[in-house]
């Protein structure tokens, strides 16, 4: 069976983007691999999160990896930094990472715009971190989304230097994984590019969001006045929404839309309505599945105390061998 690990920073409730990116197919591999999926609670500290949003956000992400469909007893479920082993990697890692790759990366570059009071180390070598949170357990592959693909290179990259370096054949180079598929990304409600809790909140559907709260956001969606033209190509904006409705509307209510864009006869209330309804439908029984795991903290815990000892066991082990490689031997 082939070892599967990824992980989603907890830095507010989950996405329908990180659903349809990263946690659906989790789901889906759960059942055929040999899965290791994380809360990547370090990643988190490069905004530096106050300790009782730190604990609220790791919860969160908890209960909604579980109501997703997860299952402990076929995947291992941890927190990050229930398994300090990854830290060491990680340390042993920046060895042989460099100033001029790690400034290179997009994500990087992106931050140093986002937070320019905030450009810490964390940031820079945060793909030397993910690249030890996959190599940890040696996984082949790993499901995110289209903006993971970058960093998913840096830690082939990573992998591959390591085995050169000692002459050793010891960590695979892992693979971003969609089911054979192209890469996912979910626009977001804003006009713009992808739904995205750090970018821009108000762009996001949250799988936890009541259905007024997605009525709401949904009717207040970006639009404009509408096709002038037959057969037009959609401005972004509009192609959004049509692409939201891939995901969760029946292809009928699809293609009905889509005929009306090109007669010029679309209503965009119409189809927002629509929309809200489909998308309530899509997230309802994961809503009722939060609304149940929140209140069993008795549950929470068992889930966590057997991943972090099924994670460190594994982790355990890779660092036991990579010391030795490295030459820090016993006397
Ligand atoms: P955000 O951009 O909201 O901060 P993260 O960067 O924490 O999201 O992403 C967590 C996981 O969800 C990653 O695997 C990422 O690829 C996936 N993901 C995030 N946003 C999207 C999106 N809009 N479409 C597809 N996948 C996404
Ligand atoms: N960088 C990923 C994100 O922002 C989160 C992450 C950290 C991750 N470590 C990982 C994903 C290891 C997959 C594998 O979404």
């Amino acid at each position: 069976m082939e070892r599967v690990v990824s992980g989603i920073r907890p830095t507010g409730n989950l996405h329908l983007g990180n659903y349809m990116g990263a946690l659906r197919n989790f789901v889906k591999m759960q059942h055929e691999h040999d899965c290791f999926f994380f809360i990547a609670d370090y990643h988190s500290l490069t905004t530096h999160p106050n300790p009782t949003d730190l604990h609220g956000n790791v919860k969160d992400a908890l209960v909604e990896y579980l109501a997703a469909g997860l299952d402990p007893e076929k995947a291992t479920l941890y927190i990050q930094s229930d398994v300090p082993e990854t830290a060491e990697l990680y340390l042993l890692l920046n060895m042989n990472a460099y100033l001029g790759e790690l400034e290179r990366v997009t994500s990087f570059k992106d931050k140093i715009r986002q937070q320019p009071d905030n450009i810490n180390a964390g940031l820079l070598t945060y793909p030397v971190l993910m690249a030890a949170d996959i190599i940890i357990h040696k996984a082949a592959k790993v499901p995110v989304g289209k903006d993971q693909e970058q960093h998913l290179e840096m830690t082939r990259t990573f992998a591959r230097r390591f085995n050169r370096i000692y002459g050793v054949e010891y960590f695979p180079e892992p693979e971003a994984f969609n089911f054979g598929q192209e890469l996912i990304r979910i626009p977001g409600l804003d006009g713009g590019g992808k739904m995205s809790k750090s970018d821009n909140p108000g762009s996001a559907i949250f799988l936890a969001d009541e259905p007024e709260v997605i009525r709401k956001k949904i009717m207040r969606a970006v639009t404009d006045e509408g096709p002038k033209t037959l057969n037009q190509p959609k401005p972004q904006a509009i192609q959004n929404l049509f692409d939201l409705m891939q995901v969760v509307s029946e292809p009928d209510t699809i293609a009905h839309f889509d005929a009306a864009f090109n007669n010029c006869t679309i209503r965009y209330g119409d189809l927002k309505k629509q929309l809200a309804e489909d998308m309530i439908r899509f997230t309802a029984p994961i809503l009722e599945r939060i609304r149940e795991l929140r209140s069993n903290d008795t549950y929470l815990r068992k889930v966590v105390h057997t991943g972090r000892d099924k994670a460190v066991t594994s982790a355990r082990q890779t660092i036991r061998e990579v010391r030795e490689i490295i030459g820090f031997r016993g006397f």
